[in-house]
């Protein structure tokens, strides 16, 4: 139930400064106002009175069947391929569906616009196993990169509306479904080492291009081009060597993000506790790991409406007093959740997004088919 309440606030999780507002007015209203200020928070997870026992008994209870097809063609990206393998290897699988919380649909390599194989695959199974009747489809999951998009097909419908999809973060608009659907962290390919120092930051923020210059739109041009002549940050076009950009990670107090251009170091800047600055002109409704963590404490989100300015003032009142530091501590918690191993760990980012399916698997069962 308090999982419940609480990845309802995360809906609220709109504007910048939204957040805390929105959090604050509901935790009036759950009547918990004696509990703890939201500024001496000491833990990234949204539960965490109920986070470690709830994925203890998911390790232990958490079944799932996959429909195995005859023939499977490759997976379209790496991070498809790993999670499959890492599923099929795991002991969350079953093969008496009985005994299954969800149900896992593998779907054919660049399934966004193969539909007719995956209407194939759903009239199949709809017609040969009892399962897909029994909710049309919503204790089902399956993988998708790019995420479903629309279709009139009713098997399409069904999956779109009712199943899990997990998509690569960021997903484009219109195909992602906050709270039923989940996104994977980015598979970070480079083994990044801390390097030795004092843990002095040399720079308030860092931005790398990573190579992709100019081609994200105005908002991130204008952007890195005032903070290029701005001392006090770090604004580098190509994607540097391993070793140099954990050193830039580990040396700056903020790693800055556009939404919507290369998101893809959010998980190296965590781990490496380089505070992430999100900055987005548009709610981000697909964060990985929305349901587990607390992402108003591990990140800044700051809208592109006060310019350089106005992040700089936000930046200046997440330092004030212990904030930054404890927002710091809190990331690098928070990171070993997107780490990607090839035989997934404890608490890594397979077993966290295991952990987001096993807090939906108590699915409405639907009677019978109802038009839309
Ligand atoms: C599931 O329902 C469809 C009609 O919507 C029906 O054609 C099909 O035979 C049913 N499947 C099973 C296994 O009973
Ligand atoms: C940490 O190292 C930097 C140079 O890398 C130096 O300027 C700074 O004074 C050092 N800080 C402490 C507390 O030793
Ligand atoms: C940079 O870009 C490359 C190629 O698009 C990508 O593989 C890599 O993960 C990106 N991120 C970082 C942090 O290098």
């Amino acid at each position: 139930m308090a999982e419940h309440l609480q990845s309802r606030q995360m809906a609220s999780f709109m504007a910048p400064c939204a957040p805390l507002l929105l959090l604050t007015l509901s935790l009036c209203f759950y009547g918990v106002i004696q509990a703890k200020p939201l500024s001496d928070l000491t833990s990234p997870y949204l539960s965490p009175a109920t986070f470690p026992a709830s994925y203890q008994k998911m390790l232990k209870t958490f079944k799932i069947f996959a429909y195995i097809p005859e023939k499977l063609q490759p997976f379209g990206t790496a991070v498809e391929s790993l999670f499959h393998d890492s599923l099929l290897k795991s002991s969350f699988i079953t093969t008496n569906a009985e005994d299954a919380h969800l149900f896992y649909l593998p779907f054919p390599h660049d399934s966004s616009r193969n539909y007719r194989g995956i209407v194939r695959l759903i009239r199949n199974l709809r017609t040969d196993f009892p399962f897909w009747n029994r909710t049309l489809g919503a204790d089902h999951f399956y993988v998708s990169c790019s995420g479903i998009g629309m279709n009139s097909d009713r098997n399409i419908v069904e999956l779109k509306k009712n199943s899990v999809q997990i998509s690569c973060f960021p997903t484009a608009e219109g195909r992602f479904i906050p709270h039923k659907d989940v996104s994977f962290p980015h598979l970070n390919d480079q083994h990044l080492h801390a390097p030795p120092g004092n843990g002095t930051a040399k720079y308030l923020g860092y931005l790398n291009l990573n190579g992709s210059g100019d081609q994200n739109g105005k908002l991130e041009s204008t952007f890195s081009n005032e903070l290029r002549g701005d001392p006090q940050f770090l604004v580098e076009s190509e994607a540097s060597d391993p070793a140099l950009y954990a050193e830039r990670l580990s040396s700056s107090k903020f790693c800055l993000f556009f939404y919507g251009g290369d998101v893809s170091g959010i998980g190296d800047a965590l781990q490496f506790g380089c505070v992430p600055v999100v900055i987005t002109e548009r709610p981000i409704l697909d964060l990985p790991f929305m349901d587990v963590l607390r992402w108003s404490e591990i990140a800044v989100f700051v809208g592109a409406g006060g310019g350089v300015e106005g992040m700089k003032k936000q930046l200046g009142r997440t330092c004030e007093g212990d904030r930054y530091e404890r927002m710091k501590n809190l990331a690098m918690v928070a990171g070993q959740h997107f780490v990607w191993n090839s035989s997934p760990q404890p608490y890594d980012a397979f077993h966290t997004v295991m952990y987001q399916l096993w807090l939906r698997r108590h699915t409405i069962r639907y009677a019978r088919w109802e038009s839309i």
